[in-house]
């Protein structure tokens, strides 16, 4: 991953005080802009996919989706969208999870994946470990197996890994870079 997280970290714009004083925030859209950044990136996560034996990617709204849909057709496996409450037309599993103020809830259509299926999850940020601790749940609840997690950030000086370790169960956390 080397020489890709230079391209990478340079492609990525820290504004600072948004969305609200004192947080440094990273924004990705200079990264996406960039189609040889966002090609090598989307080359990485589907390798990743591959690797990882995934039969699945589930991208978690909203900007998970920007980069997991292209890593799953690169890969060649399905996409399944995990959305916030009250987006998905059909039957949902829904789980809700604790922010740091307050909570948040979201859904997934467990029709799309079969018990056989190895899903590897893809977000952009992993910073308290919340979004993606949930969205395991939601994928052990619908009965399909964990292949990993995978995102392009994890937020160095949150515990976020500590709080997705046991809904792992062994499975991968990868990230492309740490900050
Ligand atoms: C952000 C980010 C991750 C999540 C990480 O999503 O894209 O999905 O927070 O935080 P956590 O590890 O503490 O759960 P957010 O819902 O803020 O915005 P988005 O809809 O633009 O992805
Ligand atoms: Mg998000």
């Amino acid at each position: 991953f080397e020489r890709l997280r230079g391209l990478l970290l340079s492609r990525i714009r820290d504004v600072p005080d948004y969305p609200k004083p004192g947080v440094l925030f990273k924004d990705i859209t200079p990264l996406l802009a960039d189609p040889e950044a966002f090609t090598a990136l989307t080359d990485a996560l589907a390798g990743l996919a591959r690797e990882r034996g995934a039969t699945k990617v589930v991208g978690l709204e909203a900007r998970g989706f920007i980069l997991a849909a292209p890593a799953a057709v690169r890969a060649g496996v399905g996409f399944i969208p995990v959305r916030k409450a009250g987006k998905l037309p059909g039957a949902t599993l829904s789980q809700a999870y604790e922010l740091e103020y307050g909570s948040a809830e979201i859904e997934i259509h467990a029709e799309d994946l079969d018990p056989e299926d190895r899903v590897l999850v893809i977000d952009d940020v992993l910073a308290t470990g919340g979004t993606a601790e949930a969205s395991l749940r939601l994928i052990r609840r619908s009965g399909a197996q964990v292949a990993g997690v995978a995102v392009l950030m994890e937020l160095g000086f949150l515990p976020g890994r500590t709080r997705l370790e046991a809904a792992l169960e062994g499975a991968p956390l990868d990230v492309v870079i740490t900050v």
